[in-house]
């Protein structure tokens, strides 16, 4: 791998961070979401009511762990850190005039941490969480003026960190949003079309970011983010073909518009057949060709199957999950584990865009075991890595991808996105703290973190390990 791959780790804020109301921070659209499991959904209350269970208000409690944290991640050998900035610590009700300057504080000695400790951080602008000030008073994203509110915002922090940060990704998993939009806008019970204008919005917020962002520091590399749910026809059958075409569609709606500047033919037809043409504004297609993204960010977890038969078995997975394949080994949240996948996924985007890409989430979502002498045997976690790094490498080293770094998911245990859980782990470092509440919140490295400090320090040369 180039002397400079990035290999790091990654979080979000509001699975991390908890402090919901520290210093000033407004309630998130997060702050809103209830713990679910497996079995149970995650509900999303009007606000933050009392008696529910809201895993994002005490989270990792990094808030007040960052310092041992970022030690603990420089120790790991790490390069790199994405976070995300809770856009709530500095505009806590959205539509403020001026940040809070206690939010801003919090993110100065976190980036500070990061640079004694020798790690570059890669920032999310919004990852799954937004003022729910905005929501209440502006109905969020379906309003042109949340534009407004998020650019001031990104102008604060990009000043603010002019010279802290390079690497940002605007919006995590944008195309979340044609699933599940409630978890991007905090707006729930939305038709298609109001969909389709707020992610216009969306869409125009991020290219307006990536001009200001490189207006104001032109050494910003600013990229997109998306879930990358690589699909598989279920056989030779050419519906099915079709069918795995049209569904891995549904993703390259938001990359195309992020990367190429513009909505595909085949979006505009999708509007036109199902009237979801969403209202713009003289100068907006500009605007969204001004603003290409330097970079494309993704998540890779699990692949899925596309089938056009009905009745078939289902997987579950991150997002969409699709037909089983019966190939593949899933994990115990269901998610089927594909390290091939990843091969195709890079060599699929690069063929695509010929832009650098960055794996800025991959892991295994698993319930680990505290030993009583404080050790965790995540064998199963180093495995599943090592699969994707050999992997990954391959795309690199055989096929020519260009691949800035690779951050695994939720490097220290964090609250799960989907289920709202604490047990679902993904970290290389374990944080005692139970979904009852229970546990002291203290960390231990896991065996999987010796491993990877073992591939960092190496370059991803020695990827042995115990499995
Ligand atoms: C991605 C998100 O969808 O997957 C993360 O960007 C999330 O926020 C991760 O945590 C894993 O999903 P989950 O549901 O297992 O937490």
């Amino acid at each position: 791998m180039k002397e400079n791959f990035l290999w790091g780790g990654a979080a979000a804020a509001n699975q991390i961070e908890g402090g919901w109301d520290m210093d000033g921070k407004g309630v998130s659209t997060a702050d809103c979401l209830t713990r679910g499991s497996l079995t149970k959904k995650r509900e999303y209350t009007d606000g933050v009511l009392p008696g529910y269970d809201y895993p994002s208000h005490e989270a990792s409690d990094f808030y007040h762990h960052y310092e041992e944290d970022i030690r603990l991640l420089g120790e790991m050998g790490l390069k790199c850190f994405r976070t995300s900035i809770a856009w709530t610590r500095i505009f806590p009700e959205g539509d403020e005039e001026e940040p809070n300057e206690a939010g801003l504080e919090f993110y100065d000695k976190v980036f500070e941490a990061c640079k004694n400790a020798g790690i570059e951080p890669v920032i999310t602008l919004s990852h799954f969480e937004m003022p729910y000030g905005l929501v209440k008073k502006y109905n969020s994203w379906l309003n042109r003026r949340t534009i407004e509110f998020f650019i001031r915002y990104c102008e604060t922090v990009f000043r603010r960190y002019r010279d802290k940060v390079k690497y940002w990704l605007t919006f995590n998993e944008i195309n979340f949003m044609s699933f599940h939009p409630e978890i991007g806008s905090g707006l729930r019970g939305l038709t298609q079309k109001e969909v389709y204008q707020a992610v216009h919005h969306m869409l125009l917020a991020s290219a307006r970011a990536v001009c200001l962002g490189h207006e104001i520091n032109p050494d910003f590399r600013i990229g997109m983010m998306m879930a990358y749910p690589l699909s598989y026809p279920e056989n030779c059958r050419p519906e099915n073909v079709l069918c795995q075409i049209q569904d891995m569609d549904r993703h390259y709606y938001y990359s195309d518009v992020q990367v190429r500047g513009g909505y595909s033919a085949k979006a505009r037809k999708f509007w036109e057949r199902y009237g979801l043409t969403p209202s713009m504004e003289p100068g907006d297609e500009e605007e969204l060709r001004a603003g290409c993204v330097d970079f494309i960010g993704f998540s890779y977890y699990q692949s899925n199957v596309s089938s056009v038969e009905k009745g078939k078995e289902r997987a579950a997975g991150n997002m969409t999950g699709g037909v089983k394949n019966p190939y593949l080994k899933a994990s115990q949240w269901g998610w089927q584990i594909d390290p091939v996948g990843l091969r195709i996924a890079l060599n699929t985007l690069y063929d695509r865009y010929q832009k650098p890409l960055f794996i800025v989430e991959n892991g295994l979502g698993a319930a680990d075991q505290l030993e009583k002498d404080g050790h965790v045997h995540d064998t199963y976690r180093i495995a599943y890595l090592k699969a994707h790094i050999e992997q990954l490498k391959l795309a690199v080293e055989e096929d020519g991808v260009d691949l800035i770094g690779y951050t695994p998911w939720g490097i220290i245990d964090l609250v799960s996105a989907g289920t709202g859980e604490m047990k679902k782990r993904y970290g290389l470092i374990y944080v005692d703290k139970n979904d009852d509440g229970t546990g002291t919140g203290k960390r231990y490295p896991k065996d999987s973190f010796y491993w990877y400090q073992k591939v960092i320090a190496s370059n991803g040369e020695d990827l042995d390990g115990q499995e």
